[in-house]
């Protein structure tokens, strides 16, 4: 195979070198051997749009920063687990970490797919990226975890705190009823009632085929000042669609929400139902930064005009921390240096400043506060306000 016969021309070079020199090789005997990155995403089913998010990002950072880091030549070997089914993506870790030998696992579009995988990187002592999955205690379930998306408390906080300054003082709560959703409506209830709001009812949908109908004639009957969502991305859509048709916002009642449900890939298909919604996030394609306008140029030009969401973020730092871990290392992919690197690693994202805080493996990252508005053909989140360093808060 070529790759082998490039690697082991590799090795006879830093051999030569390092006779010549009359030293040992400075960079350890693996540094030429590819780097291999198992990369688990749902590239089909109803989360389909987070693996093609994740890789199209993952795709973009090898084009921009080189194929290769420290001597490594990079491998990605991606593979669809479907979204829904949390022994596909545990069989696809334990076959990529035997078979395939790769010495880093990416990707987790959702929570119980992040759970799955995470005891594989614990026995194989594999350093794994999540990209995507949001529920607070993903870190705890393996030492080798680290995040760089977000937590769904980190960007529910603001929120709730935003809302009760801003004379909101009734909310009912709707979330999708696993992890990420539960941390939503307890961060949510609580940081609410702190500011002095009332929560009078917490709604639950289910994750699978939600019909959200149900739910929202219950939220009209009870007619709060407005209604906190949390849904993952790809669900936004519908729902905004059904707060419109059943008429909530015609009998006052405001939407608010976290920048899943505006999820900037949706943005197009949900249109003028946006209008004026406030909604908390860590990242919209509008925010109005020298790296991030060149971030959604050339992500929008290497797939077709397409529109870069916050999962992609994720996944466009997660290669970022790779790298500059791999850089620290010299090259040594061993999971518990890579994971000494990536702690309390901090750099300008296009999301803003982050970091990876070196006790929890979190990331710590600015929230905004955004406006839904229309700019030309086209609807975005428009931040007006933020807080800065939000750390996961926990629940
Ligand atoms: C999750 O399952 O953790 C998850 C997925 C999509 C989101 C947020 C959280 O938008």
């Amino acid at each position: 195979m070529p790759d082998n016969i490039n690697h082991q021309r590799r090795h006879l070079l830093l051999g030569a070198a390092a006779l010549s020199a009359g030293v040992l090789p400075a960079v350890p005997a693996s540094a030429a051997e590819p780097l291999k990155i198992g990369l688990i995403v749902p590239m089909s089913g109803p989360f389909a749009s987070t693996g093609r998010q994740i890789e199209a990002a993952v795709k973009l950072y090898l084009q921009q920063n080189g194929a290769s880091v420290a001597g490594r030549p990079v491998e990605i070997l991606l593979k669809d687990d479907g979204g829904v089914a949390p022994d596909v993506t545990k069989r696809l870790a334990q076959e990529l970490v035997s078979r395939d030998k790769v010495q880093v696992l990416a990707g987790f579009g959702l929570t119980p797919l992040a759970f799955a995988a995470a005891p594989v990187a614990t026995q194989a002592k594999v350093p794994m990226i999540v990209m995507a999955a949001a529920t607070s205690v993903i870190p705890q379930r393996s030492p080798y975890i680290v995040r760089t998306g977000f937590t769904l408390a980190q960007v529910t906080a603001p929120m709730a705190q935003w809302a009760a300054r801003n004379k909101i003082r009734n909310v009912v709560t709707l979330v999708s009823d696993y992890g990420p959703g539960l941390d939503a409506e307890k961060v949510f209830v609580k940081d609410f009632a702190e500011g002095g709001g009332k929560v009078g009812d917490s709604l639950r949908a289910p994750l699978r085929n939600p019909d959200y109908a149900p739910f929202l004639a219950r939220v009209k009957d009870l007619k709060p000042d407005a209604l906190f969502v949390f849904v993952p991305s790809g669900e936004g859509a519908a729902v905004l669609k059904q707060f419109t048709e059943r008429g909530l916002a015609a009998a006052g009642i405001r939407l608010i929400c976290t920048g899943d449900v505006l999820d900037d890939d949706l943005m197009a298909s949900i249109g003028p139902a946006a209008a004026g919604v406030v909604s908390s996030h860590h990242y919209s394609a509008a925010h109005p930064s020298a790296e991030n306008k060149a971030y959604v140029e050339a992500f929008g030009k290497a797939n077709k005009g397409m529109r870069p969401n916050f999962h992609s973020v994720g996944a466009y730092d997660g290669m970022h921390l790779l790298y500059q871990a791999l850089k620290q290392t010299r090259g040594d992919s061993n999971g518990d240096k890579l994971l000494a690197a990536m702690k309390g690693m901090a750099w300008t994202s296009v999301r803003g400043p982050v970091s990876i805080d070196a006790a929890t493996r979190d990331i710590v990252q600015t929230v905004y506060i955004r406006r839904a508005e229309q700019s030309g053909a086209a609807w975005y989140n428009v931040e007006f306000d933020q807080a800065e360093k939000v750390r996961d808060p926990g629940v």
